[in-house]
């Protein structure tokens, strides 16, 4: 078994302690979820589906599939979050696609860093093999951040999508998790 929580030190010489969610924990991933959709910048979400109901039937789906979902919490606070969701095709089940957002007040601090590398140390424990993302290319700091850790961009979609009018190239980046 490995250690439900682990703490990481932040680039400004603070901690950030990184936990597997509870539901607890549902409000706040929400909260973040929904002021991250209504930046209109990071996310091709336009809506944010709320209630009791959609968030106790998320996370028991992804319990069960047997996802990895992180919160990163600063101060007692939940700052972030992240999720690694086990791909939904039977001759997937080793993949997983990477979801992670951060507070606006607390980005560029490092949380994001922690919690990828906290989610690539859980996935493997889970027994995934490749852990694939996706990501505007207007997200230049997700896409530095990715790289970081090593995921590399296999292709670009090109104006998959379209928000407050205008278009946005897909890109697709991967990473192997060879031992
Ligand atoms: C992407 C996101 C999760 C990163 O979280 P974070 O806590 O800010 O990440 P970190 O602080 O660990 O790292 C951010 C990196 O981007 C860099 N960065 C910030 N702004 C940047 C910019 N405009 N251009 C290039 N790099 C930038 C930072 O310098 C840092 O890199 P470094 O550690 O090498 O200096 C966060 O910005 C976020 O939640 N964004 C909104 C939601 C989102 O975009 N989710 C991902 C969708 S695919």
């Amino acid at each position: 078994m490995y250690e439900t929580t682990s703490v990481h030190p932040l680039k400004d010489g603070s901690a950030v302690r990184i936990r597997e969610a509870t539901p607890k924990d549902l409000v706040d991933i929400w909260r973040i979820f929904r002021s991250v959709t209504e930046e209109k910048k990071w996310i091709p979400v336009l809506f944010v589906d709320d209630g009791e109901f959609e968030r106790l039937s998320w996370f028991s789906h992804h319990k069960s599939v047997g996802s990895v979902i992180l919160v990163a919490e600063i101060e007692k606070k939940v700052v972030g979050h992240c999720l690694v969701e086990r791909d939904e095709w039977d001759a997937a089940a080793h993949v997983g696609n990477l979801g992670i957002m951060v507070n606006v007040e607390h980005r560029g601090r490092g949380v994001g860093s922690a919690m990828i590398k906290e989610a690539i140390i859980r996935a493997r424990e889970k027994g995934f093999e490749k852990i694939c993302l996706s990501t505007f290319n207007t997200n230049l700091s997700a896409i530095r951040l990715y790289k970081k850790h090593n995921f590399q961009i296999i292709g670009v979609r090109r104006r998959q999508f379209k928000m407050e009018e205008e278009y946005k190239d897909e890109v697709l980046m991967e990473l192997i998790l060879d031992n």
